[in-house]
């Protein structure tokens, strides 16, 4: 357990916040540049600020405050200029370094005063990256986006997937150093949820959690796996310092304030052999519904799905002081440990964990990947077929996330080389 204090500091992520100092440390992803293609603003809550997230017409990106400076209207309904995002209102227009470099009234009937010059409007530094793109909050000298090494991997089709958590993003991150759910809640649970009794799934034997430059490392065994298994000798990754990284796909937890996440799922699809070259022209975005329509209940069919409910499960910011901790939460532990050692460091003025600030270092930064050699140097439509994990969704579908758009599906079964049935 967490005492109340402890809980707190560790949950709270507005301006000002310790918690919020430190996630400011990182570019967060906030949206994909494909959703630019048919909108040019998008509105953006992160880390307790109200945002607007442009693209002008010169194609410079630019996140800015949501309020207009002169009388407080929401640039979200603005509109982009050559350079730059006007104001609706009164017309004055600002560009991605926040500053004001039209004022249509005043410039022409009171140039004299240079009152542009005096306003300034809060900007963020955007950048795009693996089809997404990341924000960055934080103080100068600003660190580098990081390049995992699956943005520049070929041959693979990606799709880009939001969700809306109704929770506090540490609950969610929590998940991340979590091994032992996939038993239950994914295996288990889908098991009776498709009305089966069984058998119930192997069971875990073992766990082991070690620390690495960028995150956490989880290793499993269960019940017919050895020592010899990927995922006990490559293992998963916790990565620093919101997501959860699988091998074939990143999910970050992105804090949009105390009560609320945006869960961003990058999924890489690694196309099979037969259809190699394959080069993917968009890299699609959607966003998943999480509550069934009909029933108000959440949805449940999906491998996230079902952690979306566990999260918002445990309250919109879960009660650590009432927790119960056994030796599978060791992970969880140590993931604590760090982020309260981090606030420490960034209070002396140090960098916190896996910043990233040497452009040689960041050169498709590498990565614990259990399925290393099928995702990088490819199969055959057999041996994916044949493989465990990756092979399920040339048959059963985009296995995260419902809601997966017919367009996408297509997009990835002309990837694939298939059509499936529906
Ligand atoms: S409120 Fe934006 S220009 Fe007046
Ligand atoms: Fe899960």
């Amino acid at each position: 357990m967490l005492d109340q204090a402890n809980n707190q500091l560790l949950t709270q992520v507005g301006p000002g916040t310790p918690m919020g100092n430190l996630l400011r440390r990182y570019w967060m992803p906030v949206a994909a540049v494909s959703e630019f293609e048919g909108q040019s603003i998008k509105p953006v809550r992160l880390l307790g600020e109200d945002l607007t997230l442009y693209r002008d017409l010169g194609g410079t990106f630019g996140l800015i405050d949501r309020h207009c400076p002169h009388r407080r209207a929401d640039l979200t309904y603005g509109f982009v200029e050559q350079c730059g995002l006007r104001c609706s209102y009164h017309g004055w227009l600002f560009d991605e370094h926040g500053r004001c470099t039209e004022q249509p009234y005043e410039d022409l009937c009171w140039p004299q005063a240079d009152f542009k010059d005096k306003i300034r409007i809060a900007s963020y530094p955007v950048e795009a990256k693996g089809g997404l793109l990341w924000a960055y909050l934080g103080p100068e000298p600003v660190p580098l986006v990081p390049d995992w090494e699956p943005f520049s991997w070929t041959n693979g089709f990606v799709q880009i997937v939001f969700a809306d958590v109704a929770c506090n993003w540490f609950q969610c991150q929590e998940n991340s150093i979590d091994p032992l759910h996939f038993e239950w809640m994914h295996m288990n649970w889908s098991l009776r949820l498709e009305d089966r009794l069984g058998p119930y799934s192997p069971r875990h034997l073992k766990l082991a959690f070690d620390e690495f430059d960028y995150g956490f490392i989880y290793r499993r065994i269960r019940e017919g796996m050895s020592e010899e298994d990927l995922l006990w000798k490559v293992g998963r990754v916790c990565l620093w310092p919101n997501a959860l990284f699988t091998g074939d796909h990143f999910e970050w937890r992105v804090p949009v304030d105390d009560d609320h996440t945006l869960s961003v799922t990058w999924a890489f699809s690694r196309v099979p052999r037969e259809q190699e070259p394959y080069v993917q022209q968009r890299i699609p975005a959607w966003h998943g519904p999480v509550r069934d329509e009909q029933s108000g209940r959440w949805i449940s069919s999906h491998i996230m799905n079902q952690d979306f409910i566990a999260w918002v499960g445990q309250g919109t910011i879960a009660d650590r002081t009432q927790e119960h901790l056994g030796p599978s939460d060791r992970g969880i532990l140590m993931l604590r440990k760090r982020f309260l050692s981090d606030l420490e460091l960034i209070a002396r003025g140090e960098d916190p964990k896996a910043i990233i600030r040497d452009p040689e270092q960041n050169r498709s930064v590498r990565l614990p990947v259990a399925e290393r050699k099928i995702l990088t140097q490819g199969a055959t439509r057999q041996e994916l077929l044949r493989h465990p994990l990756l092979g399920k969704q040339l048959t059963n579908g985009f296995p995260f996330q419902a809601g997966q758009p017919d367009e996408v599906r297509r997009a990835y079964e002309d990837a694939m080389g298939i059509r499936r049935a529906r």
